[in-house]
């Protein structure tokens, strides 16, 4: 199936925010008998590409599940791979990134990256933080129960200050104690790689997010599969539980 940008935009309802479990970087490399970091050099040209697709179909957030904190516990030569290319990725785009206008946020237990890593996201942050176009929300070190563990610990220490009355705690006000304070939940989460799983990926945004799976592992997604991924989301019917009519 070909759909192009512009179809897909015509059709309305482009969803506000997509988010992405990049899977299958591993088993790329395999097929072709190199190391695993060979299909994550390559991931971050598709990581690119994805960037460019989402601002093309004026998708104003777009969630990428960089590194999560299950992966801490590979081998050493590949996390080490992973940060390098952390900072490769923002060293190469961050003069397109800016130009685009895309706002980079980031989510996650940073204080576990290696230091140039953190330098290098820091100085992203700073000179991406005036962009008025795509957000691109990047989890690194992240996990979805560590983040609503944080939130807890954050209100519980107002409500502890008595800066907060523990029955006031909403919804909206836990969404806000949250790494995605102030951003829409996402209306899509793509997983490539052809696993039907969440691995704890943003747990309480994703309450009423369509899910796209799709065969294609990571570092072969391009533009093609991300508006195939739209165009499925734009044909279903979403309830937030209620009924159609
Ligand atoms: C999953 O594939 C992918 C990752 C753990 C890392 C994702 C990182 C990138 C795409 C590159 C850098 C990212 C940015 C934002 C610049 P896997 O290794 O779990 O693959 P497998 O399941 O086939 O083993």
């Amino acid at each position: 199936m070909t759909v192009t940008a512009a179809e897909i935009r015509a059709f309305g309802n482009v969803p506000e925010h997509v988010a992405i479990i990049m899977d299958g970087n591993g088993r790329w490399a395999r097929e072709r008998g190199q190391p695993r970091v060979f299909g994550h050099q390559q991931g971050m040209q598709a990581v690119k590409r994805s960037v460019e697709a989402a601002g093309e179909l004026g998708v104003s957030v777009l969630s990428l599940y960089a590194f999560s904190q299950e992966n801490w516990s590979r081998p050493r030569g590949e996390i080490d791979a992973l940060m390098e290319l952390l900072s490769r990725y923002i060293q190469s785009e961050r003069r397109e990134l800016v130009e685009r206008g895309v706002r980079v946020r980031v989510m996650g237990q940073l204080e576990r990256l290696t230091p140039v890593a953190r330098a290098a996201l820091s100085r992203l942050l700073r000179d991406t933080q005036d962009g008025h176009g795509l957000i691109l929300n990047l989890a690194i070190s992240y996990g979805g129960r560590w983040e609503i563990l944080e939130a807890c610990r954050r209100l519980a220490r107002r409500a502890a200050a008595g800066e907060l009355e523990p029955e006031s705690i909403d919804e909206e006000r836990f969404a806000a104690a949250l790494g995605t304070a102030g951003l829409p939940d996402p209306d899509l989460l793509i997983r490539t790689s052809g696993e039907f799983r969440v691995s704890n990926f943003l747990l309480w945004q994703i309450a009423y997010t369509e899910i796209h799976v799709t065969e294609v592992l990571w570092p072969d997604f391009g533009a093609e599969d991300f508006f195939e991924a739209v165009y499925d989301f734009q044909r279903r019917e979403r309830r937030f539980g209620k009924v159609p009519f």
